[in-house]
């Protein structure tokens, strides 16, 4: 299938997996490879063999995703970085992941970051109670436990929306296992009617982070996404072409 490419690139193009070994990782080197991307993956030693099946398929960098040199070396050269922002630990991981990112990609590469609803771009995001007590309690207990720290992950955000960087940020609904269902669709703010069924196929929010490396409309953008097949979204679709076909 032929895939639209930014204007002045040729194949293949180049992307690097910052997190490639994780469920959403894996989706995202299927997809690329799909599209005829080199790909470049980067994970932890003790996850490496999680990218046997695409071993011979791409280049593996091992090591942690906050690792300057690790990052610096598998960045270069690649047109597009999709990073799996994951707040593990209490030691800044996700922020260092990303300032690293942001460092040293290259200048015009496009820069691709996952993460979740709760992160806001402007502040207009209009959260459930139900999404607020999560983020609340969860995060609390997560972050006594020391195993998550979802503040850095507010923190890796903070910069990447301050950077002079061709970044998107990709806010995840709940996830679902299941075939593709097509891309996803998007709002800008949480909230809005379109994204209330609140779930997309894990497989979908990989397939939304890879189509945004050549889609220029989700520059300096945070997408929040929604399965494209799901009640809210085709609501919306409904209403629009009845719009429209009015008009
Ligand atoms: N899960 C959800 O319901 C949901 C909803 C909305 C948005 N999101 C967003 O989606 C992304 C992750 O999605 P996912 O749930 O599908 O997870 P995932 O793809 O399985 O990714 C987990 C990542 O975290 C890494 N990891 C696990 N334990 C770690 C540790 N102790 N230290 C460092 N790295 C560690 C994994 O690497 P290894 O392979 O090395 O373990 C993997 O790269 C995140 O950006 C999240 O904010 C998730």
């Amino acid at each position: 299938m032929a895939h639209a490419l930014p204007q002045g690139y040729v194949y293949p193009m180049k992307v690097c997996i910052v997190g490639a070994s994780g469920k959403l990782g894996r989706y995202m080197i299927q997809h690329a490879l799909d599209r005829g991307y080199e790909v470049v993956g980067v994970c932890r030693e003790q996850s490496v063999t999680k990218l046997d099946d695409f071993a011979d398929r791409i280049t593996i960098v091992a090591g942690a995703t906050d690792d300057r040199e690790v990052i610096k070396r598998a960045v270069a050269g690649c047109d597009g970085v999709l990073t799996v922002l994951v707040p593990w630990g209490m030691k800044g991981y996700a922020s260092g992941t990303a300032q690293a990112v942001l460092d040293f990609a290259e200048p015009s590469a496009r820069l691709v970051f996952s993460c979740g609803w709760h992160i806001t771009l402007d502040g207009k995001d209009v959260y459930s109670k139900k999404l607020l007590a999560l983020v609340k309690i969860g995060g609390f207990l997560a972050r006594l436990a020391r195993v998550v720290d979802l503040d850095d992950q507010v923190e890796a955000c903070r910069r990447i929306f301050a950077s002079e960087t061709r970044w998107t940020v990709v806010r995840g609904s709940d996830l679902e296992e299941g075939e593709s269902q097509g891309l996803p669709v998007w709002s800008r703010h949480v909230g809005d009617p379109i994204l209330v069924s609140n779930l997309t196929r894990r497989t979908d929010f990989a397939l939304f982070m890879v189509d945004a490396v050549s889609n220029d409309d989700v520059v300096r953008e945070a997408p929040a996404i929604v399965g494209g097949q799901t009640e809210s979204a085709r609501r919306h679709s409904a209403q629009t072409s009845t719009v429209s076909a009015a008009g």
